[in-house]
Formats: C-alpha cells, structure tokens, sequence
C-alpha cells in the first residue's frame, strides 16, 4: 500500500536534499518499468500523464492503472498531473483520482497564469489535491496551433509573490532547460535556481530532464530542485531498443521495450540521489 501524496514525498527530499523522478506513462509497460526500477533501488517516483497525451492514453484508462499499481508497490509511488491547459481536462483530472495536478499558465500573460493558478488552487485544494504551477516558461512544448513555447527565465523576484497570490504548492522554474531533445548544449543558470530557492519555501521543478549530464543534475539539486521531470529519455530508449531487434516479435518488442525503459528508469534515480530513500 503505498500510493502517497507528492507533497510527502517532495518534502522528504527537500529535508534529506535529494531528486524525485517524475515520469510520464502512456500504457502498462512503462507504469511497470517505473515501479520496478523504484522498487529494485528502493527509491521513491512520481507517475503521471499529461494534457497532451490523452489521444494515446485517456484518464479513465491510464489513471486506475496507475493508482493500482501506486497502491501494490513496495516504494512510496505519487500520481501526478503533468502539463494541463485546459479548465475542463484539469476537472477531469480532479474526478479521475489524481493527488496533485499541475496546471500550466507559462503561455499566458503574467497577470492571466496568476488569476488562472489562483482559480485552479482553490478547486484543487478543496478536494485535497497539490497544485504545480510554472513561472516563466521552459521551452520545447508546443500548444495546439503548433507554435512552440518560447525560453523565458523565471524572475526570482517574482517567486514569492506569485507563490503567495496562487496558492499554487510547487514551482517549476525555467533556469535553461528545455523540453525534449537538446539542440545545443544545455547551460543552465544555476545561480537564478539559487536566488529563487533563497527566495520561496515551495518544492522546485526542474523540467525537460532529459539529455542533461550529471553534473547539471547534481548542480540542480544542490540548487534547491527536489523534483525532476523525464519523458524523452525513455522512450528513445524504448525506441532504440525496438531498432536494434527488428526481427522481434511484437510480444517481445513488448518486453524488450519495457526492459530498456526500466534500465533508463534506473539511470536518472541513481543520478537523483533517490536510491535508498524509500
Ligand atoms: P523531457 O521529455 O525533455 O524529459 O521533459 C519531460 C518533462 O519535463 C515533462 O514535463
């Protein structure tokens, strides 16, 4: 039984200074690959889906999968709500069963992401359920017209105020990573991550996980970030290990998806500093 709140498990790490791993899931093959890494290394994770993922995996589908496997697991295993645009999907999500929920305004005006967090904050916690909002904006995404989000810092001065009139319960901050694959070498602004974490209380969001080395990762950490977010990473390691066994049937391209996803899965925790801290 060990479905937990993400707020417990970030603030464990905000206490003993370590990295929790959020992943997003789209089928059963990678909610197991997460769950039996973090099991094999005895680390905490983060589960969860996204707005834009819901043609390949709807929450009435992916999200009891994900609670029952949260609840059978022998680590602490959060359900979270990754990047939500939209006033009704988060609603959705709310009925769904999800713990915490992140609702993304960094594409609005700043006045517009604060009033929206603001609204979503109250419903949310109403029901018990974590806000994750975002200030500034990390790039890499992009809305439903195709336009990409476009790079903008978050303004450390901006942190505490913005926390205070949400409501909002984690921050994810934009410090130089960028969603997807890395065009050019990543240079992120650990001294921005720094003046923020001096300047707020919330547990930090790092954003765009992969492609980064582990130094960016240490450095983050050491910065403040308890929370990192993974995607690419894994299902290009999904997708190289399908390329290398083109004569695999599909049963086994299931298993030998799930086992490559499962191995990068155990590359970004040990990075983390998670290992252990079950
Ligand atoms: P990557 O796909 O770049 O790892 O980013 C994941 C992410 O930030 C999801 O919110």
């Amino acid at each position: 039984m060990a479905l937990y709140n993400m707020k417990e498990i970030l603030l464990d790490a905000q206490k003993r200074a370590y990295g929790v791993g959020y992943f997003n899931a789209v089928n059963l093959e990678m909610i197991r690959a997460y769950i039996e890494a973090a099991e094999e290394l005895d680390s905490p994770i983060i589960i969860g889906t996204a707005e834009a993922l819901l043609p390949i995996a709807p929450f009435e589908w992916i999200v009891p999968a994900m609670l029952d496997a949260a609840r059978r697991a022998r680590v602490p295993v959060a359900v979270h709500l990754d990047h939500t645009y939209h006033f009704n999907t988060l609603m959705q999500a709310l009925r769904a069963g999800f713990g915490s929920i992140m609702y993304d305004g960094s594409r609005e005006s700043h006045e517009d992401n604060l009033q929206h967090s603001a609204a979503i904050a109250r419903i949310a916690h109403g029901m018990g359920v974590g806000l994750e909002c975002e200030l500034g904006s990390v790039s890499g995404l992009s809305d439903e017209a195709g336009h990409e989000d476009k790079m903008v810092y978050t303004e450390p001065s901006e942190a505490a105020a913005f926390l205070e009139r949400t409501g909002a319960d984690f921050l994810a901050v934009s410090i130089g990573t960028v969603h997807g694959v890395y065009k050019a070498e990543p240079h992120l602004d650990i001294p921005r991550l720094k003046q923020i974490r001096a300047a707020v209380d919330a547990p930090l969001v790092l954003h765009g996980g992969s492609g980064l080395s582990d130094a960016d990762f240490q450095n983050t950490i050491a910065g403040g970030i308890v929370k990192i977010n993974v995607f690419t990473d894994v299902i290009l390691a999904a997708k190289r290990a399908l390329a290398e066994h083109p004569e695999a049937s599909y049963n086994d391209g299931i298993c030998l998806a799930r086992e490559a996803m499962k191995e990068a899965t155990l590359e970004k925790l040990r990075i983390f500093g998670s290992a252990g801290k079950a």
